[in-house]
């Protein structure tokens, strides 16, 4: 057995009290839970990609985790994609990677092969995004029939692959389809991904969707068709047991009602 905590949109700041005590709260699910691992995916400073004393503060903070851990970039970290973001600068990128590592990487647990990318790229048309089609690519081949759980900032999509909506809430909608045909034309059983602010799972092609909810206070939104004004901020435990896979909601305190 192989035991994930994922956790997202951590959104740290030193000075942001909502920030800070989710992130207390996650570092006490962690130890209590005790995993192999922890995955951030992405918004792990607050809402400024150049602001390197936050940048400083969440790497000092995810270094003080005594498991080990892997991130991936969102867009309040490197900054947005299209439709709403400008072009993503390389210095941020670097920026990131030196402070947390690779913007994408491939581990194999168990029977399992956990993949993170950098899905700000998606959209961009730049050459960069063109080498991580291609890493993607090529690491979900290299897997064989090795089940694969991908983990992403951006959902792959609110509700279909072949929906028109251009907001910003998913990857941008020319790179949906592509995604969607390379995660089912390979063994990929599971996409974990934040950005949100909100659980969610939905199954589609064999395949599940999962979003984590933040850690922090920012419990404002809701992604339609869900207009529950509860919403609930924590981390979600992921088992990995043979080919297996179940995970759970770990909440934070009780469902907050939101304006
Ligand atoms: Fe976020
Ligand atoms: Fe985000």
């Amino acid at each position: 057995m192989f035991k994930v905590i994922h956790i997202s949109d951590t959104h740290l700041r030193e000075t942001d009290p909502g920030s800070r005590s989710g992130w207390h709260e996650t570092t006490q699910a962690i130890r209590t839970t005790r995993p192999n691992l922890v995955i951030h995916t992405g918004d792990i400073v607050l809402d400024e990609p150049e602001n390197a004393r936050d940048h400083a503060f969440a790497r000092d903070e995810l270094s003080g985790l005594d498991v080990e851990w892997l991130a991936i970039p969102g867009n309040h970290d490197i900054g947005d994609g299209p439709p709403r973001g400008g072009p993503i600068c390389e210095d941020l990128l670097q920026r990131f990677e030196s402070n947390y590592g690779a913007a994408h990487w491939a581990k194999d647990i168990g029977d399992w092969r956990l993949v993170g990318i950098n899905s700000m790229l998606f959209g961009l048309g730049s050459a960069r995004e063109a080498e991580e089609w291609a890493w993607l690519g090529s690491t979900l081949r290299q897997a064989g029939r090795r089940p694969v759980a991908l983990f992403m900032h951006k959902p792959p999509f609110v509700m279909a692959p072949d929906e028109a909506e251009q907001g910003s809430a998913a990857i941008p909608v020319e790179a949906r389809a592509r995604f969607w045909d390379v995660v089912t034309g390979s063994s990929v059983r599971v996409v974990a991904c934040g950005h949100r602010h909100e659980y969610r799972v939905l199954h589609r092609d064999g395949v599940s969707v999962v979003w984590a909810p933040t850690t922090g206070d920012q419990l404002d939104e809701r992604t339609a068709p869900v207009d529950s004004p509860v919403a609930l901020s924590g981390v979600l435990e992921m088992i990995f047991y043979g080919e297996t896979f179940m995970h759970r909601l770990i909440p934070f305190g009780v469902g907050r009602q939101s304006a």
